[in-house]
């Protein structure tokens, strides 16, 4: 078995080609990356002198390079993770998002149709349904849930899943799509919320929550999501839409003083700031679905997670402490400083 994972050097992408390399340790794993500053070859370092591993640099959306690549590697299956992840940044520049998102994805499609790819598998998020009322805790994401993107990193997620539905339906492929929840965990790059918190606590520095801090988040443990994958990949139905969360609902503002709390800060370091433009209330999956049909739960209860996750970056600081010192402080210094 040969799988083609792309984006493996982002945070999820890496620590499922990890979490593969365990479960099977039998397949030959290709990553592709274009190493954006989300990329970091850092992070792929235990499995780079794997002979059944091999990374490849390129980008998702390049058509010739990704038909040379189909065409040297001729992968059985295909997992979709490369992306541009950030709401924040997709705000302030929308384009990447589409380029990457929606036109990596259709590259993707023809050169998994064209070398007869026995699975494609697109990684989706649950923010192409939009968003759920704070005062309507009965209500959930269902894989029936119309698409209704607020972003536009959400919209061109949502474009990239009907693009695989319609390849699927046209040309007969077998395409299936997940749509998870918010993941946290290992190597998540410190520009989103738990990563962000856990830096900036540790420096004693400001913790931004927008807005209230009232938004609610459903975290799932990042290797929960693999796990849905790989089942996905092994007994999904090509066709299908699944949804993956594990019912873990919470405020952002008790993220933030949970971490606070296992950190032993003062939440005197919390300042509200301005909201996030278009900022979804509420996110929240019902899981019903991928658990009758292929008997999926999650395994990580938050509280284990979160404190696994805060010790991984207090064990791995070097990891972090590069990225907040590099380019990602003027990152920074523009999304934070007149907030
Ligand atoms: P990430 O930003 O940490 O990593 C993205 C990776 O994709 C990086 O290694 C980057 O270099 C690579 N990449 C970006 N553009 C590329 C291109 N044009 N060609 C090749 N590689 C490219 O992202 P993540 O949080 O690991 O998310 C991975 C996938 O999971 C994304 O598709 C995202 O939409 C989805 N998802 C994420 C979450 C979450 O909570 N993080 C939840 C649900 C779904
Ligand atoms: O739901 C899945 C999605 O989860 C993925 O598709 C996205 O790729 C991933 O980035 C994530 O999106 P969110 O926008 O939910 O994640 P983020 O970590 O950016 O923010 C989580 C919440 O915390 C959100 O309500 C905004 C808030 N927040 C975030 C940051 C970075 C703050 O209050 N302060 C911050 O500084």
């Amino acid at each position: 078995m040969k799988m083609l994972i792309t984006g493996g050097a982002g945070f999820i992408g890496s620590n499922f080609i990890f979490y593969m390399r365990r479960r099977h340790p039998d397949y030959a794993l290709v990553c592709v990356d274009k190493l954006t500053y989300a990329g970091n070859m850092e992070t792929l370092a235990p499995v780079l002198d794997d002979p059944h591993f091999r990374f490849v640099r390129a980008d998702i959306a390049d058509r010739q390079a990704m038909y040379d690549l189909f065409g040297a590697e001729k992968p059985d299956m295909v997992v979709n993770f490369a992306a541009e992840t950030h709401v924040d940044r997709s705000i302030e520049d929308p384009s990447v998002f589409l380029q990457t998102n929606v036109m990596g994805t259709q590259v993707l499609l023809d050169a998994s149709r064209k070398y007869g790819v026995k699975r494609y598998h697109q990684v989706s998020t649950d923010e192409v349904y939009g968003d759920l009322p704070l005062d309507r805790p009965d209500l959930f994401f269902t894989e029936k849930t119309p698409l209704h993107a607020s972003s536009p990193y959400s919209a061109s997620k949502a474009g990239a899943d009907l693009l695989c539905g319609a390849y699927q339906r046209t040309y007969d492929m077998p395409v299936t799509v997940s749509r998870c929840s918010n993941n946290y965990g290992p190597y998540q790059f410190p520009e989103k919320l738990i990563p962000l918190m856990i830096a900036n606590a540790l420096a004693d520095e400001p913790l931004p929550v927008y807005g209230q801090g009232l938004n609610v988040r459903d975290w799932l443990y990042v290797d929960d999501h693999c796990a849905a994958i790989d089942l996905i990949l092994e007994k999904g139905r090509p066709g299908q839409v699944y949804n993956i969360g594990g019912h873990n609902e919470m405020r952002n503002i008790d993220i933030v003083k949970t971490i606070l709390s296992i950190l032993g800060k003062p939440e005197s370091l919390i300042r509200y700031v301005t909201d996030r433009k278009g900022h979804d209330l509420r996110y929240a999956i019902d899981p019903t679905f991928i658990h009758e049909e292929l008997g999926w739960s999650p395994e990580t209860k938050f509280q284990d997670g979160i404190a696994r996750t805060v010790q991984w970056y207090l064990d791995n600081r070097a990891w972090w402490e590069k990225i907040v010192s590099g380019e990602y402080r003027d990152y920074y210094e523009r999304m934070y400083a007149n907030r």
